[in-house]
């Protein structure tokens, strides 16, 4: 296909179908997954269980395969997440084992020049028939982030340069002559790149939470994720919109994550959730919530309440009880305005399966999908 015509039928993402409620898996590249815990499980990040997992969320519809993007682990007895695969090379390969869903690579924009990326996305496009996309991460990780030289950024500086890095790969994306640029961060010269994505630019999606965070997402992205700690905070999160339309003219829609806990009975699926807690990695816990600056704060009821929600999930809510009850608290963040989930598991092969036998059923009953 050349060029021209791949400008003029650019592919439509699967984030960008009609379901009301748009799903994903999340977190199946890293060892011990979004659960800083021993809690029993038949999970292990191999390559093996990594494509049952992807393969089966395609199969049941999902629209989105999210990677985590890490270099190295948060130390404690597991050494929470030391390994894992790395995320475009997993994309690409997860991209010719699939057939529907959309393939994420989640991008530390510093760890990888803009003309490679560009180069990598399209590659990863074509291999998925424009089903590729990019979750944008500045890096938070400050020992990680110094396994690339130098010191990390400053915070907002560091959104600042992925503005700039998303600039240059874009304009690969978009431009058939060659440019030079001159910025902040980089001084290159007869850039170009070829082949084109198929898609008009790949999916792009940011979970910053920060002003500055948001504001790129607002600005860049077509999903800005919410972090939600407590449902009564998606609300707020809802501000990425009002600052996309007003700012930058432009609609940007709104997901999130969430750990499932879906048992036949609500008693089972709590006490799995106790026995993470009874299992948890309390010293790798700590050790990710004092990168955070959450060690600063006092020690005190809360605190130990998000240390949990650190073990149970990467300080995310957690959703827990009957497949019914699953579903009444999807519901309840669809009429939030969140408009997907990505999804992740203690056991992810088993309770996939059980997602898609008891689960997906009363979401269609529920009209959150058809
Ligand atoms: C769904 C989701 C996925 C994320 N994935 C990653 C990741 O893979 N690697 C990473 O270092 N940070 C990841 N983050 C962290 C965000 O990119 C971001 O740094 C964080 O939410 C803090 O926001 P801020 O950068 O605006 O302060 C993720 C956050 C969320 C909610």
């Amino acid at each position: 296909m050349s060029n021209s015509q791949a400008h003029a039928a650019p592919r439509i993402h699967p984030l960008m179908n009609d379901q009301k409620l748009k799903l994903g898996v999340f977190g199946m590249n890293c060892s011990n997954g979004l659960i800083i815990s021993e809690a029993p499980t038949t999970f292990e990040m191999t390559w093996q269980q990594a494509l049952q997992i992807v393969t089966k969320a395609d199969q049941m519809g999902f629209e989105i395969a999210l990677p985590l993007g890490r270099w190295r682990g948060f130390g404690g007895k597991t050494n929470f997440n030391g390994t894992s695969f790395e995320t475009y090379t997993f994309a690409a390969a997860m991209a010719q084992a699939t057939k529907n869903i959309g393939v994420f690579a989640t991008s530390h924009v510093s760890t990888v020049h803009p003309v490679v990326a560009a180069k990598q996305a399209a590659t990863i496009d074509h291999i998925s028939g424009g089903r590729f996309g990019i979750n944008l991460v500045m890096g938070w990780f400050r020992p990680e982030m110094e396994m690339f030289g130098g010191s990390m950024r400053e915070h907002d500086l560091r959104y600042a340069y992925g503005d700039e890095w998303l600039d240059i790969v874009q304009r690969i994306w978009s431009t058939d002559e060659p440019f030079d640029h001159e910025g902040q961060f980089f001084q290159l010269k007869g850039v170009q790149g070829d082949p084109k994505p198929l898609q008009q630019r790949p999916c792009l999606i940011n979970a910053g939470t920060s002003g500055a965070g948001m504001d790129f997402a607002a600005k860049n992205v077509d999903f800005a994720f919410a972090s939600v700690d407590k449902v009564e905070n998606i609300k707020k999160f809802m501000a990425v919109k009002d600052i996309a339309r007003s700012k930058y003219h432009r609609n940007v829609g709104v997901c999130a994550s969430a750990l499932v806990i879906a048992r036949d009975s609500e008693d089972e699926a709590h006490a799995v959730y106790q026995s993470i807690l009874e299992h948890g990695d309390w010293v790798a816990a700590k050790n990710m919530m004092a990168v955070l600056g959450i060690e600063s704060q006092s020690f005190n009821e809360r605190l130990a309440k998000s240390q949990e929600k650190f073990v149970a999930g990467y300080g995310t809510n957690a959703l827990i009880g009957t497949p019914r009850q699953i579903v009444e608290q999807l519901q309840v963040y669809s009429e939030q305005g969140l408009q997907g989930v990505v999804l992740y598991f203690l056991d992810y092969v088993k309770e996939l399966d059980y997602f898609d036998q008891k689960i997906m059923p009363l979401l269609r009953e529920a009209g959150l999908r058809h």
